[in-house]
């Protein structure tokens, strides 16, 4: 028999799935690692620990399933975006930790850049904007920072890449360095127009083309498995982006079609067809996939903390463990008028503020930790509703109901606030791992074993949320809402 292994490596955890051609999950396993916070704003990973935990959850998958990788007809990957590496190219050795996408160190880079009017060009032609977010201030910030870095780039010692291309390159014993246009995207130096890495921003970043990986599609071939990894070795056949693999896995492959899923941040993404769509309200241009040599785009509205937020209140002590907010949030009617705004790491959409910080607003006497459970809830909720409304101003239409997927998706309590605060349906589909199952059904493409239409039908709604809530007290709730972001605005800038 023959299966397809996903990698899903994650800000918070490594996990490893293995699926069959049909998609249906047949073994999975999961390692979390260390979140390290050197200063405040600031978030890095251990290079080795993403390694090493990515391995061992797929070899773990393949054991529980009993079997080796000679029958896994090909390996998908998908990461989590914009975390940026650095290691040396003649040992693999990391050269810094991993700055992950939520750090917000380079708010001062991303001011200079607009400061010399920079913004419009790189929206123009990547279509992101300048924000800490990306992977170009996080590499400038390392070439600046770590001692002799940027003269070794310019002999061409060191690698860059994102997630995907540090275990591509570990899982191949360095014989490929090499990303896709999906991840690429997210760095602000990848034409988006051309499908390649653009020289003029490299130029006007000052970051040396040497550091750089080669693109190839996100159904290309990226090699295989070094024999010893994974008992055989493993042809890698899919390489995309955690966001955009969940819209494949969604099998939103139509234009118009979208969804959300709630991982660590929430990312909504809506696929926009065969051509890039520059937003003019905070969302983002970004490439869905390149499949059979052309490109799909997708517009994207990135919240920065989700999932995040329920981990905070398990970090001080609100909770034991992340699954029992459901039922303490549920313990209550309401927050008692708590506002929750989760922007430990800034503001994402559609606000783009690095220097928001998060808040609670409200608290009286009678406050108690299921009120502030709720709250945080519902501060995912609403920061979702932002993002709705500003794609639907942008698309001109109305959303009519919200594919959700990712770990929040399984929370009952959570779906029913999400549509009573958004007041639109919210469904959820019978594969919730849908991040996996997408790189799974990529790689599933790039063998060759699968096709893009039998992706496209095989979405199966399992569950769908109606909004309950009256109009008047939603947008009462929401107007709230908006003034409580307004006081979190700027706070970090000295
Ligand atoms: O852009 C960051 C995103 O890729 C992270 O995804 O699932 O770790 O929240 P996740």
């Amino acid at each position: 028999m023959a299966f397809l292994l996903a990698l899903d490596q994650g800000t918070t955890s490594s996990r490893a799935i293995l699926f069959t051609l049909e998609g249906r999950p047949v073994a999975v396993a999961k390692r979390e690692f260390r979140q390290l916070y050197p200063k405040p704003g600031w978030v890095e990973h251990d290079p080795m620990e993403i390694w090493e935990s990515q391995l061992w959850a797929a070899q773990e998958a393949l054991r529980r399933a009993g079997v080796g990788g000679e029958a896994v007809l090909a390996l998908g990957l998908t990461n989590q975006r914009e975390t940026t590496l650095v290691w040396e190219r003649a040992t693999g050795r990391p050269l810094y930790n991993a700055i992950v996408w939520q750090d917000r160190r380079t708010a001062p880079l991303c001011e200079a850049l607009r400061a010399r009017g920079l913004e419009p060009l790189f929206r123009e032609r990547t279509g992101l904007l300048f924000d800490p977010y990306f992977s170009g201030t996080k590499l400038l910030w390392l070439l600046e920072n770590v001692p002799g870095l940027r003269a070794r780039a310019e002999r061409g010692e060191v690698c860059f890449g994102t997630v995907d291309t540090w275990l591509i390159w570990n899982l191949t014993g360095g014989k490929v360095f090499a990303t896709d246009p999906t991840n690429a995207s997210r760095t602000l130096f990848f034409n988006l127009h051309t499908l390649a890495w653009d020289p003029e921003l490299l130029e006007a970043l000052g970051i040396p083309a040497a550091l750089l990986p080669e693109v190839r599609p996100s159904d290309g071939d990226f090699g295989e498995t070094l024999p010893e990894l994974l008992g055989a070795p493993v042809p890698i056949r899919g390489v995309l982006g955690d966001q955009q693999a969940a819209l494949f896995g969604q099998g939103a492959l139509g234009e118009g079609e979208g969804k959300c899923t709630y991982g660590t941040g929430a990312f909504l993404l809506l696929n926009t067809g065969k051509r890039p769509v520059l937003s003019e309200k905070g969302l983002l241009a970004t490439v869905a996939w390149s499949l059979g040599g052309r490109a799909t785009y997708a517009l994207e509205g990135s919240l920065f903390v989700a999932g995040a937020a329920v981990g905070w209140l398990k970090e001080v002590g609100l909770l034991r463990e992340s699954r029992e907010v459901e039922a303490l949030a549920g313990s209550v009617e309401d927050t008692g008028g708590v506002y929750f705004v989760p922007a430990f790491t800034g503001l994402g959409a559609p606000y783009w503020d690095p220097y928001a910080r998060g808040a609670i607003l409200g608290l009286t006497r009678g406050t108690t930790r299921a009120h502030l459970a709720r709250a945080a809830l519902e501060g995912v909720a609403f920061q979702v509703r932002d993002v709705v409304l500003a794609m639907e101003e942008e698309a001109g239409v109305r959303l009519k109901v919200l594919k959700a997927d990712g770990g929040m998706a399984q929370n009952r309590l959570f779906l029913q606030i999400q549509a009573n605060l958004l007041g639109v349906p919210v469904a959820v589909p019978e594969v919730t791992e849908t991040t996996a199952l997408g790189a799974a059904l990529m790689a599933g493409v790039g063998a060759g074993a699968l096709s893009p239409e039998k992706v496209a039908g095989r979405y199966r709604e399992a569950e769908r949320f109606f909004p309950t809530m009256p109009e008047g007290r939603r947008e009462a709730l929401y107007r709230r809402w908006r003034e409580a972001v307004e006081r979190t605005r700027g706070w970090a800038k000295e």
